[in-house]
């Protein structure tokens, strides 16, 4: 059953991630007020809804295989001040963090909208058709494209190894993670983007067992260290015979992990990019009921990760996702 668009939640968020992403960060027109924002909100959603459905009437996506699209829709930091609109603490930058090179070019917006699909053409051209809706109203300010493996295996990143293994699986942990619990924007969410060239060629020069290291986990099957299988849950106070730790002080799968946050997760659902310049990297994409978590764990990895002598934040965004449309037909801002 493809994700609906209809629904409590998003849809592009807890289903599996599909082939293509296009991330559409977009800034509001000055003068803008809010009527105009939900006019948007609503034509987008009339556009969506029956491509989703794989019948598309928007000009532009027409003749084309829209199944599994999904577009998710989310504010930035300074709307809401914009258009007088209520929103929740939580919703601020993400401050500035060690080892940060970011550009403004890849950070910020006022509203964004996570394209995923099957196909490259149909993600592009449902971007096409939120800008000729949103014109006079929204201009982008950055949009970003990357790729994954879809299908139920964990898709590898452009190190090689499986990408997303610890996050949570069961229902009930993927709720508790990812779903604002309460108040106008309950079933919303927190989603921080964060854009991160890696150095494949340097990482890839190095031993298997020494990549393995870096990151925790088994190149092959995914496995932690101190594990067999992919799933095994890490044991971090494995120790070798010589007292050394089998997963090492700084691998990023201990620096990362859940336990030194009071076991809180976030459910990451990154996409590989590629850019002109040979350039690659991981458009890291998770979801989360407060950011305040991702800033605490990129805190902690920037103090100490292997993965810094390979990697580098050179983008970053942070946008509450709308909740579902509920009993609506279309999108609205709550409150
Ligand atoms: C290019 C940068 C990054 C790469 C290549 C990368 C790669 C990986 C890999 C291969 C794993 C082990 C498999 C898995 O559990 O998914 C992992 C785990 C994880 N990473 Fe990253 N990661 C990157 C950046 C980040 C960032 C920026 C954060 C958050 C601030 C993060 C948070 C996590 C978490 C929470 C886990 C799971 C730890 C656990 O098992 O509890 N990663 N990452």
């Amino acid at each position: 059953m493809p994700p609906s668009f209809r629904g409590t939640h998003q849809a592009g968020i807890v289903d599996p991630a599909p082939r293509s992403l296009l991330f559409l960060a977009l800034n509001l027109v000055g003068g803008t007020d809010r009527l105009a924002v939900d006019r948007v909100l609503a034509d987008w959603s009339r556009a969506i809804e029956p491509a989703t459905r794989g019948i598309p009437d928007a000009p532009e996506l027409v003749g084309l295989d829209t199944t599994g699209l999904t577009v998710t829709v989310g504010v930035g930091p300074d709307l809401p001040g914009k258009i007088g609109l209520a929103a929740p603490k939580e919703l601020a930058p993400i401050p500035a963090l060690p080892g940060d090179r970011l550009q403004p070019a890849f950070c910020g917006g006022d509203l964004a909208a996570q394209i995923c699909s099957n196909d490259p053409l149909v993600s592009l051209q449902t971007a096409q058709t939120l800008t000729r809706l949103s014109q006079g109203v929204l201009t982008t300010r950055w949009r970003l494209t990357g790729f994954t493996q879809p299908g139920p295996a964990t898709p590898r990143n452009a190190f090689g190894f499986k990408d997303g293994t610890g996050n949570p699986r069961t229902t009930t942990d993927v709720d508790n993670a990812v779903w604002i619990p309460d108040g106008p924007w309950r079933h919303g969410t927190f989603l921080v983007v964060r854009r991160i060239p890696m150095d494949v060629q340097r990482f890839a020069a190095l031993p298997t067992s020494r990549q393995e290291a870096v990151i925790g986990s088994r190149r092959d099957t995914g496995a932690p260290l101190t594990g067999h299988d992919e799933f095994d849950e890490i044991n971090l106070f494995a120790k070798h015979p010589d007292g050394t730790y089998v997963l090492p002080v700084d691998a990023h799968s201990r620096r990362a992990h859940a336990r030194f946050d009071g076991g809180r997760q976030m459910l990451r659902r990154g996409f590989t990019y590629s850019s002109g310049n040979d350039e690659t990297g991981l458009l890291f994409l998770a979801f989360m009921k407060d950011p305040a978590l991702f800033t605490r764990v990129q805190a902690r990895l920037a103090e100490q990760d292997a993965l810094n002598d390979f990697v580098q934040h050179t983008g970053s965004a942070v946008f509450l996702m709308l909740p579902g449309t509920g009993d609506n037909t279309v999108l609205r801002l709550p409150g």
